[in-house]
């Protein structure tokens, strides 16, 4: 049987020879891990461990841009009372403000770093940053690089990161499981040691080494067959940290987005929510504005409303898609601002300057997570969770448009100023014997299709059953299926040699299970989960979150 996937305990007969240690370890490479990694060089060593190419993140993918304060007619309080608005009664409300406060700060930092936002001539001869509007935001707050500024987050990010001493990129390494003093057995404090990394490259398992561990993982969107997401969210730091016994919570507050792009082919392409701020419509076959019937806010009202109204619409017509209409705006100006999604409709025969684009909602955003404060910490000692992975409570029950990038680039520098007041003076991480990862007698996987076919199972039935409208019933299926397909993944992850494939779909199943044991839990409608069991919200037993323990 292989050894530490039993987490077994230290083994002085096999002390490692070589062990790599660093100050820090930073688990994802998107807005969050990279500025936590830019700051923290200048304090110690830092690793970073992300499984596919630096830039291949959810941050990359971002188009609307990220939220903040930055303009005379706007004010924290205004930005605060929105996203309370938004997350339906379970923001709490000192770490909204926080963050929010701390967002011109974090802005400024980014521009440091060579990010460039788009501005606008004010006419005196001065320029301004020009200021997008999404869903649920009262004012003009997001700052934005046409519509792909998560691109140029990350572009400028990661130049600036190659300039920067004391970082080790270690792309093609995929994180496994946390290294906790618990699972190992040491008679210490519990708290987390380190990693280990599947090198995908050579095959083997490494150990890394921190008393610091950052998880910037980002969400999860995968585990649905309609997703936004790209495809490395797999869910993969919530289901290492719950693996290793960390507070999870609110997991079932998952965001749908409106308007991803209905296409035979391209099936995750998100069509921005800074068009509707720019005055798109969402409409039906007969351009009808159906959405002003469910909320006089209409295309604009907080995604939660108007996905649920698109999803409530298909299902009374049985039309596979409603549309995205921004004909009433000249061309030039659609092409000039959302230049990316101009060009990729256009290349798939729809003109968004004559036509309206078919959208349809899919999973976008992990409002929940890893359970911790507005400093990042975690429930285990040594262990930091930032952006989507982590549930601050910043996004309650719905988050608002553009408030995720925001949160990645503030609390990454209150993680860190949390980590360098924390660390413990004995260094376990170093000091401790740590046991190597043992295979055991494993072989190749001999069947890549029961992967693949898992893999489809869980996306297609967590869409069927637990996605915009969910019933006690659908949820009750979900999870009987989810129990078979985790004895099943579980035994092939103990038989065979572990490969990215199969750590996904370990994860994936997860987090799927976390997902539908908390929306099972929560007996009312609030926010992102609906059920149509309990259609009312009910803030005298529920207004609060869903947290999971494992033990
Ligand atoms: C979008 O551009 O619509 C996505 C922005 C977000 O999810 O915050």
């Amino acid at each position: 049987m292989p050894g530490n996937r039993r987490n077994a305990r230290a083994d002085p007969a096999r002390l490692p020879i070589t062990m790599k240690t660093h100050d820090f370890i930073v688990v994802g490479s998107g807005i969050a891990g990279l500025s936590f990694a830019l700051r923290a060089a200048k304090h110690g060593s830092v690793a970073i461990v992300t499984k596919k190419g630096a830039a291949d993140t959810n941050t990359a993918q971002a188009q609307g841009g990220i939220a903040c304060v930055r303009s005379e007619e706007d004010s924290f309080d205004r930005h605060v009372a929105d996203t309370l608005d938004a997350g339906a009664g379970l923001c709490p409300e000192d770490v909204v403000r926080t963050i929010v406060s701390e967002g011109p700060r974090a802005i400024d930092e980014l521009i440091a770093w060579g990010v460039d936002f788009d501005s606008r001539e004010t006419g005196d001869g001065e320029t301004e940053l020009d200021l997008g509007r999404e869903g649920g935001h009262t004012k003009r707050r997001i700052l934005h690089s046409k519509d792909t500024t998560g691109r140029e987050i990350e572009t400028k990010l990661l130049a600036a990161l190659r300039e920067t001493e004391n970082v080790t990129l270690l792309e093609r390494h995929f994180a496994i499981d946390l290294i906790t003093t618990a699972r190992l057995g040491f008679a210490t404090p519990p708290r987390c040691v380190g990693i280990y990394v599947l090198n995908e490259d050579s095959g083997e398992v490494e150990t890394l080494r921190s008393d610091r561990v950052v998880l910037c993982t980002g969400g999860c969107g995968r585990v649905y067959i309609y997703t936004t997401n790209p495809s490395v969210a797999t869910g993969d730091g919530v289901a290492m940290a719950w693996r290793a016994g960390v507070e999870v919570a609110n997991m079932e507050f998952v965001q749908f987005h409106p308007t991803c792009l209905y296409h035979r082919e391209v099936k995750s392409f998100l069509i921005t929510e800074a068009m509707r701020g720019e005055g798109a419509i969402l409409v039906d076959q007969d351009r009808r504005d159906f959405v002003k019937e469910y909320d006089p806010r209409g295309s604009l009202a907080p995604r939660d409303i108007v996905a649920r109204a698109i999803d409530r619409e298909l299902k009374r017509t049985g039309r596979p898609c409603v549309y995205l209409d921004i004909t009433h705006k000249p061309k030039d100006f659609i092409a000039e601002r959302f230049p990316h999604i101009y060009e990729t409709c256009l290349d798939l025969g729809i003109d968004a300057a004559t036509e309206p684009i078919p959208v349809v909602p899919a999973a976008h955003y992990q409002c929940g997570g890893v359970r911790t404060d507005v400093n990042g910490a975690t429930s285990l000692a040594g262990l930091w969770a930032v952006g989507e992975v982590a549930c601050t409570g910043l996004h309650g029950a719905n988050r608002l448009a553009s408030n995720s990038l925001l949160e990645g680039a503030v609390v990454s520098d209150r993680a860190l100023r949390d980590a360098l007041a924390k660390r413990p003076p004995s260094k376990p991480a170093e000091t401790l014997k740590l046991p190597e990862w043992i295979s055991g007698n494993v072989t190749d996987v001999d069947e890549l299709v029961v992967i693949y076919h898992n893999w489809d199972e869980i996306r297609r039935l967590m869409w069927d059953y637990v996605s915009i409208v969910r019933t006690s019933k659908r949820l009750q299926r979900a999870a009987t299926r989810l129990q078979n397909l985790q004895r099943e993944v579980q035994e092939f992850y103990w038989n065979f040699r572990v490969t990215p494939e199969l750590l996904e779909l370990r994860n994936l199943v997860e987090v799927a299970s976390l997902i539908v044991d908390s929306a099972a839990r929560r007996r009312e409608s609030r926010g992102l989960h609906y059920t149509l069991d309990y259609p009312e919200t009910d803030d005298k037993n529920w207004r609060k979150d869903t947290i999971l323990r494992r033990f």
